[in-house]
Formats: C-alpha cells, structure tokens, sequence
C-alpha cells in the first residue's frame, strides 16, 4: 500500500502535583491542575495516510497497539476522530494505519491515556501541517510554534484531560488560574520557566501496588464530583494549594511542595471515598508504604513525598541529590509491598518529541 504521508511522536506520561478531578462539558476542568512531565513511561505513535479504497466510508482506519490489532483501540479512537473530524477535515480524505505502543507494561496500572492521546494529537496536528504545505516536517520547529503547539494540546485535552499537559519539557499547568499567567482552560502551557533548577531533577519511582485494571475509569471518577457535597470546596483548594505550589517551585521548597503533593493526593482520595458510589482506590500497601515514607522522612530527613493517581500505585517523589539513599530505602522497606518487587524509576523529562 503506498503511503502518501507518514509521521511518528513518541510521548510522555505526566504525574499531577495538582490534581484535575471534576470536569464540566467537552473536557473543561473544574480547576486548574499542574504536572511534571515524565521521561520513561511513554507512548510511541505513528500515522500513515494511505489512499482511502472506499468513498463511502466515512472513516477508514486500520489501528494495531504492540504490532497487534487491537479492535477494542480502534473503535475508542473512532470515536475521537468521529468528534474531532470537523476540525481535521483531511481524516476522511485517507485511510489511516496508526501503530501505537508503550514503554511500560500495559498492565502495570500506570494510565496511558496521557501519554496516547498527546502523541497521537502531536502526530495529527504535524500531517496537517505536512499536507497543508506539502513539505516536510521538523519536529523541533513544531514544537517551538506556539500556535501549533496550543492546536496539539487542545486536541490531546479532547481525548483525555491529562494528556493536554504531556507536550511540555518539565512542567505544565492546564486549567485558568489567576496565579498562572496564560494558563486556559482550552488547553496547558509550559511551566519550566517557573521551576527553581532543583525541580528540574525531580524523580518519580512508582512503586507498583497492584497492576489490576483500574477499579474505577477516569470518565466515571470525574463524573461522581458532580454529586459529591465537597466539590466545591475541593475546586477552591486546588486553586489556594496551585498558588502556594507556585511559590515552592520558584524558590525551590522540597517541603512546602511535598506537603501539598500529600495534601492533593489524600484529597482525591477521600474524594473517591465520599462519594457515591464509595470506592477505595488504595489497598493495603499503598498505606503501609505511605505509613513507611513518613516515618523514613521524619528520621532521615530527606525531602521524599508521595502523590497517587486515581489508583493504589505510589509515586515517590524527590530531588536526584537524594536518588542515592531513597533507592536504597525503597529497595529494603518498599519494594516488599510492591507486587513481584516492581518499580519503575521515572524522571522529569523533556515533553514530546517527533521520532525521526
Ligand atoms: O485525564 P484523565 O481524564 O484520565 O484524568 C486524570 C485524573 C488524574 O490522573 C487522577 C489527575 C490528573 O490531573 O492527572
């Protein structure tokens, strides 16, 4: 089959600080959120254009995840294209075969939906520019086009809020906030110029508690803030814990930022746990780790945090000055309660990239 255009982006995961749980119509947080941006755990995905062999379809889309077809994939990403076509009028004017795969084991309870869809917006927004000049493109100029790179966020936000943050080198925030300048609800902004250079070498090991599929879908999780009796008050502290974030990342405050990042995570949680349906996303190793970090922080001294997202992994964060002695504390205290050992040792990263 010959293909007419083609492009690859691989694509990182992110891990919130701030969390984005709450959502209005069309993907419209109810607070703003802000994340780092990781290195490891990523998606890598590519899109040809082949000529399309019927006119009748409205779609034509062959789509294989680790080499395989994946059937499931493809009707979910059908979908997206079907929302999204008004806006990438060339979709129904080819047949696509996209190839996607991840870095991380798809059952490792890490979610890849951050990760997907920022990588297949990136490859979008990159063959319309392709077919709109004709020529070929360069990643590193895409990425320095502040135009193309708010389209690429807009697009990874419509398929999954999250994924709007993982273009970005380091950091970003996605949501209005009066403390953020720029920042907008329709897509995130980078925010590596607000990071003290310590930040910079954050590092992110997730400790994996259970790989079982989530309990709860994100979709669902995001919906239930709608009856819950304390989402308001949970969108006003997001905005009140953003501002004082701001400042610890500024002047590089390792315990002002862990003390919020416990705050954030414990917050979802609880969330979920008051909600109805009830449902309790940790288990009981996610709480004797938690149990261990503190007492580990509180004697060692050591600036070392957790965060969890919507799920009973653990993603233990500090800077690399202390990689040394927190690796060696999660391999005697922690790596007991993960399941088989495993961990993953992430890092802050450089956001996405075009694959040559
Ligand atoms: O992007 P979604 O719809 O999968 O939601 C992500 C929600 C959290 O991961 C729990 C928090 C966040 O801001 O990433």
């Amino acid at each position: 089959m010959k293909t007419l255009a083609t492009t690859t982006w691989r694509s990182p995961s992110n891990i919130a600080i701030i969390k984005y749980w709450g959502k209005k119509p069309n993907q419209i947080p109810q607070n703003p959120s802000l994340s780092f941006t990781l290195n490891e755990c990523f998606t890598e995905t590519s899109i040809s254009l082949v000529p399309k062999e019927s006119k009748d379809e409205e779609l034509q889309l062959q789509f294989y995840f680790d080499k395989k077809e994946n059937i499931a994939f493809r009707l979910r990403l059908l979908n997206f294209f079907a929302s999204i076509q008004k806006d990438f009028k060339f979709l129904k004017d080819y047949g696509l075969v996209i190839h996607s795969a991840n870095s991380f084991p798809h059952s490792s309870g890490i979610a890849s939906s951050a990760s997907a869809y920022s990588a297949l917006a990136a490859a979008l927004c990159d063959l319309e520019v392709q077919l709109k000049t004709g020529k070929k493109t360069n990643g590193k100029t895409l990425l320095e086009d502040k135009k193309w790179l708010k389209r690429a966020s807009v697009f990874a936000r419509l398929g999954s809020g999250s994924a709007s943050r993982s273009l970005f080198p380091y950091a970003s925030v996605w949501g209005a906030s009066e403390s953020i300048k720029g920042s907008s609800d329709e897509f995130a902004i980078g925010y590596e110029s607000g990071l003290h250079k310590d930040f910079k070498t954050l590092r992110d090991s997730i400790l994996i508690a259970s790989s079982n599929e989530k309990k709860v879908s994100s979709r669902v999780g995001h919906s239930l803030m709608k009856g819950n009796p304390y989402a308001n008050a949970r969108y006003k502290q997001a905005h009140k814990n953003l501002a004082s974030l701001k400042d610890a990342l500024k002047t590089g405050d390792w315990e002002q930022f862990g003390a919020i990042a416990e705050n954030e995570a414990m917050t979802l949680h609880a969330l979920m746990m008051c909600s109805n349906p009830s449902f309790i996303l940790m288990n009981a190793y996610t709480l004797s780790m938690i149990e261990s970090i503190r007492n580990f922080r509180e004697s060692s001294k050591i600036p070392v945090y957790f965060t969890l997202d919507a799920g009973p992994n653990i993603h233990l964060l500090y800077p690399a000055a202390y990689q040394k002695k927190v690796l060696e504390f999660a391999d005697y205290e922690l790596a007991a309660a993960c399941e088989e050992g495993r961990m993953i040792h992430d890092y802050a990263g450089k956001g996405s990239v075009k694959v040559k």
